[in-house]
């Protein structure tokens, strides 16, 4: 072999070694979610956020910092002892839905954004239970007239991570409407409802919630914690209050 032909061959073997190099950094970018920054803090939390993450979960931004804890949402659907079916007002990633499907419930599922019911759906797949969900497109509010259900589960958008920022979160600054109108409009649906809201809520307005019938409902709130931080407070109206008070839970009833 020449010297000519010797240095050919070590360059040949020299592109390909770099070719192979350029192959792998780009496979690894592939395998990598794309995080926002805004996104990142809630992918670190990931797995209590979804236990099966890593089984192809899918998630918009609105939905990493809206969807409910896999822990809360399983405390919600134990909760939700009046059963049979329950509906799933404010649906988005499906967190509550896939939890109260675990539990032998059937679900009615609804979320105003198409692609989010595509994801949730998605995500029930992941965890075997979307034959016991029926997803549906469509704006709760409008939809609440024709709606049977033994629960009504309400997980209203908190107008994003900015809620942190008010001292006393007061029910008019839920969305779409304020937590009375929605309050009232699930109540024409069934007396058992749920209602997920910020830790910062105002609990004396919640607890107002259940005068708007009479005789006045039952009411329970409970704080809901995650690793020793509290994420949000429930409350259980009509025959989903006052339920299991002796159970081991990382949950404290006010
Ligand atoms: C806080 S998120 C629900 C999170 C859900 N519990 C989960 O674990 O994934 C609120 C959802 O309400 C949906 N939404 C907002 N307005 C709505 C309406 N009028 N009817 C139905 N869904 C609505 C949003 O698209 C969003 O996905």
């Amino acid at each position: 072999m020449t010297k000519a032909s010797r240095r050919s061959k070590k360059r040949r073997k020299f592109r390909k070694q770099e070719a192979n190099i350029r192959a792998k950094c780009k496979a690894s970018k592939e395998s990598q979610p794309i995080i926002s920054p805004k996104v990142k803090k809630y992918w670190l939390q990931r797995y209590n956020l979804f236990s099966k993450y890593d089984e192809g979960i899918k998630m918009d931004e609105e939905g990493w910092f809206s969807v409910t804890p896999e822990e809360i949402a399983v405390r919600h659907a134990q909760r939700s002892i009046a059963g049979g079916v329950v509906i799933d007002c404010f649906a988005g990633m499906g967190g509550n839905s896939i939890q109260f499907a675990a539990l032998g419930y059937h679900v009615i599922a609804i979320d105003i954004d198409p692609l989010k019911v595509e994801m949730a759906s998605n995500n029930a797949k992941i965890y075997g239970v979307d034959n016991y969900i029926d997803f549906i497109v469509g704006d709760f509010l409008q939809l609440a007239p024709s709606l049977k259900g033994n629960v009504a589960f309400l997980s209203p958008p908190w107008g994003g991570p900015s809620y942190k920022m008010t001292h006393n979160f007061t029910l008019d600054l839920l969305k779409p409407v304020d937590g009375y109108t929605l309050f009232q409009v699930a109540q024409r649906i069934t007396p058992n409802i749920i209602m997920f809201l910020p830790r910062n809520v105002d609990v004396c307005q919640v607890e107002q919630l259940s005068w708007l019938s009479s005789p006045p409902l039952n009411v329970e709130i409970e704080e809901n914690y995650v690793d020793g931080f509290l994420k949000g407070k429930t409350a259980y109206f009509g025959d989903v209050a006052y339920w299991g008070m002796t159970q081991e839970t990382n949950t404290h009833t006010l």
